[in-house]
């Protein structure tokens, strides 16, 4: 697993320059590769990440490390990636205040914007990972999850945040195919009547279920 930490790059060449091993194989099945003058086959379950031509030349350059154990590994170096030390308190260029005029905004009141979720995402997960947002409502966790190409589950028990999440991620060109469920009792008044009781107020109880 590749881990973008800063505090994972260990390891030092000669020359001083910093880096960290990555595993070479990932969950799937393919083919065994040859690693210089060896064949060797990923481990169960799993395939090799990279094509026979990438691993020719990274054997070549170097960059595959093959432990006493057998695993294998290859050096990515902290020089080749773009790190920037982020404090507990964002209020960088990337991470901006999402504005009612801004050109994200849905006219959702809790709306985050897009670049926290960006960062979030990205700290959180590899292209391929499956990312979850059980209280989606807009969708930005899932549009973002979508530009990155990351799978998506999204769930929310309010109609209107559905429905402006389904709008958001058909407006993404190339969005793949999704699908909407509906599941357990939602019918209307019976859900109302559950969770807020006879309530008096009933524009209250319509702002709250909405
Ligand atoms: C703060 S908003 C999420 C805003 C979102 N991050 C965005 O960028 O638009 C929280 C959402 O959680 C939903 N929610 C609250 N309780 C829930 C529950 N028990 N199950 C599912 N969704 C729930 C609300 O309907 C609301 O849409």
């Amino acid at each position: 697993m590749q881990n973008t930490s800063k505090q994972f790059y260990r390891d030092k060449e000669k020359d001083g320059r910093i880096y960290q091993l990555v595993s070479l194989n990932a969950k799937g099945s393919g083919p065994a590769r040859r690693f210089g003058d060896k064949i060797i086959a990923p481990p169960p379950g799993r395939h090799w990440l990279w094509s026979q031509e990438r691993i020719d030349e990274a054997w070549r350059k170097g960059l595959i490390v093959i432990s006493d154990g057998g695993a294998v590994r290859y050096k990515q170096y902290l020089d080749e990636h773009n790190y920037h030390h982020v404090q507990s308190i964002w209020d960088d260029e990337e991470v901006r205040y999402l504005g009612a005029h801004s050109h994200e905004a849905l006219g959702f009141e809790t709306q985050k914007p897009e670049g926290l979720l960006t960062r979030i995402v990205k700290m959180c997960s590899a292209e391929g990972d499956l990312v979850a947002d059980f209280f989606c409502g807009s969708g930005t966790t899932l549009a973002v999850a979508e530009k990155l190409g990351r799978r998506w589950i999204g769930c929310d028990l309010s109609r209107w945040a559905i429905h402006v999440t389904r709008k958001r991620l058909l407006s993404i060109q190339n969005c793949k195919p999704f699908e909407i469920l509906n599941l357990g009792k939602y019918e209307r008044q019976y859900w109302q009547g559950v969770t807020f009781g006879d309530m008096e107020d009933k524009a209250e109880t319509e702002r709250r279920f909405y």
